[in-house]
């Protein structure tokens, strides 16, 4: 079998950056959705190498050049996402997903919900995308229950690391969401102890409700739904990016 070239680091990263994701490839998939990855993703799809390293306006990548731009990292089953893009037609919505059985479900909902117009896709690690986005240049991104890795020996490939938090705080607009939620306790102090370490990231929590309860415009996810129904406690931070040079 050829190597797998995502098996090390995502092409365009941090030559140390390890995979962050599990399978890239699930169950064969049902005619109809190949047909969507066939026909529908090369529509959708954004391509980081073919724009110099932190040159990419993302506005540009919608005919509607919205005002604001929002990023779903691992959208699994695109729930989330397409939920979003359908309440927000204003906003512009960027997804990235390498898991391709889940790439081809968030598809059939764009396609069914006929959102072409304000969603976009990269079907690859979600770290080739902010290594080449401009600086300031999204309003929010969602990293919803990201793999959590419980392991010690693969803390190093979660996705909140020093290196992607660099990254996202070099893309955030000042005063832009960073949101963040998981279901794994571990992860979670892992998760809050970079964040209000970084300068850049301001947690926004004045109470407990803030981070017991899903943000009153925010939408559940699949692994969200399935984590509430074995009586699991998931838990909800955001951070706002701090103004650059206040
Ligand atoms: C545990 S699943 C959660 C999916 C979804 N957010 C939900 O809550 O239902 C985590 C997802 O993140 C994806 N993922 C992991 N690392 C990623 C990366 N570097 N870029 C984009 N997606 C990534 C995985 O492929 C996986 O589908």
């Amino acid at each position: 079998m050829a190597p797998d070239p995502h098996h090390r680091r995502p092409p365009d990263t941090d030559p140390g950056a390890l995979r962050s994701y599990g399978r890239r490839h699930g169950k064969p998939l049902r005619a109809n959705r190949q047909a969507l990855v066939d026909d529908l993703l090369p529509r959708l799809r954004v391509d980081p190498s073919a724009h110099a390293p932190g040159t990419l306006d993302p506005r540009a990548l919608f005919d509607a050049r919205p005002r604001r731009v929002w990023l779903e990292i691992g959208f699994g089953g695109g729930e989330h996402l397409a939920a979003q893009a359908a309440a927000h037609p204003d906003v512009g919505l960027i997804g990235c997903e390498p898991f391709m059985n889940g790439v081809a479900a968030l598809l059939a909902r764009v396609d069914e919900g006929g959102l072409t117009a304000n969603l976009r896709l990269l079907d690859d690690d979600a770290r080739r995308l902010l290594a080449a986005l401009a600086p300031a240049s999204l309003d929010r991104v969602f990293i919803l229950f990201p793999d959590p890795w419980p392991k010690t020996r693969h803390h190093k490939r979660r996705l909140i690391n020093p290196a992607t938090l660099d990254a996202l705080a070099r893309v955030l607009a000042d005063g832009a969401e960073l949101r963040f939620a998981s279901d794994h306790k571990a992860y979670m102090s892992w998760a809050l102890e970079r964040l209000t370490a970084h300068p850049a990231f301001a947690w926004t929590a004045r109470r407990a409700a803030d981070w017991r309860a899903r943000p009153a415009d925010g939408m559940a996810t699949r692994y969200e739904e399935k984590a509430l129904a074995r009586g699991e406690t998931c838990t909800y931070l955001t951070f706002r990016r701090r103004p650059r040079g206040g």
